[in-house]
């Protein structure tokens, strides 16, 4: 089974899309902490969940269908794609514990003050430098994906804007 084994209608295509376009956005936004200040910072990586949570309902029959034959035949980007997919999953939650284990403006905002030791600060460091490393692999196996839809969806609509102009122009 390929990774585009699960077909989608163009509706599904363009949710999928711009739920991408927003959670990758908002992951390198508070990948610079110093830029976008603390407040953006935490609150930013907080909806995340939610946009997280989006992405994966999005993608739930790939997941339930990859996990149910996981054991049985499966081709071997799909397995590797499952793997990494597993293992964003407990980075992201690592990052998003360690996050709020140092939260110093949304937690203390909830009335919850967390008092504790350098370690999760560490751990918080580390998990977003594996992330870095996961989301370039997440994004070079759904490449073809990425190009086809963002051409189909995007740049073809806005080119279809013009050419109309310029095959009248053509026929003058
Ligand atoms: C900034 C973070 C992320 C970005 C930009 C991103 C982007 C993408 C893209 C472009 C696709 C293919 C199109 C689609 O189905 O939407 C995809 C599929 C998928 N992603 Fe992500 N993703 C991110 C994080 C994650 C994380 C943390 C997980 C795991 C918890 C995950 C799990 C999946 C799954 C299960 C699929 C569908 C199956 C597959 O083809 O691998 N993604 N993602
Ligand atoms: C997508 C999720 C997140 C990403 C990618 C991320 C990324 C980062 C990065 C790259 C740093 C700088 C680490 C360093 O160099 O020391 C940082 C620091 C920090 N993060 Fe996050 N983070 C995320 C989620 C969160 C959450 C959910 C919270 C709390 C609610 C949080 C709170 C903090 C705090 C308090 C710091 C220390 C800032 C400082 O003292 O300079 N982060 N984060």
């Amino acid at each position: 089974m390929s990774t585009e084994a699960i077909r989608n209608t163009a509706s599904q295509a363009k949710t999928k899309l711009w739920v991408d376009i927003l959670i990758f956005a908002a992951f390198l936004i508070t990948m610079e902490p110093d830029l976008s200040h603390l407040p953006v910072h935490e609150w930013l990586s907080l909806s995340m969940i939610f946009g997280m949570v989006v992405h994966l309902l999005i993608n739930w029959d790939w997941i339930v269908q990859v996990s149910q034959r996981f054991l049985s035949k499966l081709g071997g980007q799909t397995r590797i794609n499952y793997i990494l997919n597993w293992l964003f999953f407990i980075d992201g939650t690592l990052i998003m514990v360690s996050g709020i284990m140092i939260s110093e403006v949304a937690m203390p905002a909830l009335g919850l003050n967390l008092h504790i030791g350098r370690g999760w600060g560490e751990l918080h460091e580390l998990s977003t430098n594996v992330a870095l490393i996961l989301l370039g692999l997440h994004t070079a196996l759904h490449w073809n994906w990425i190009v086809t839809t963002i051409n189909r969806y995007l740049i073809q609509p806005v080119l279809k804007l013009f050419i109309p102009e310029s095959k009248k122009d053509s026929l003058a």
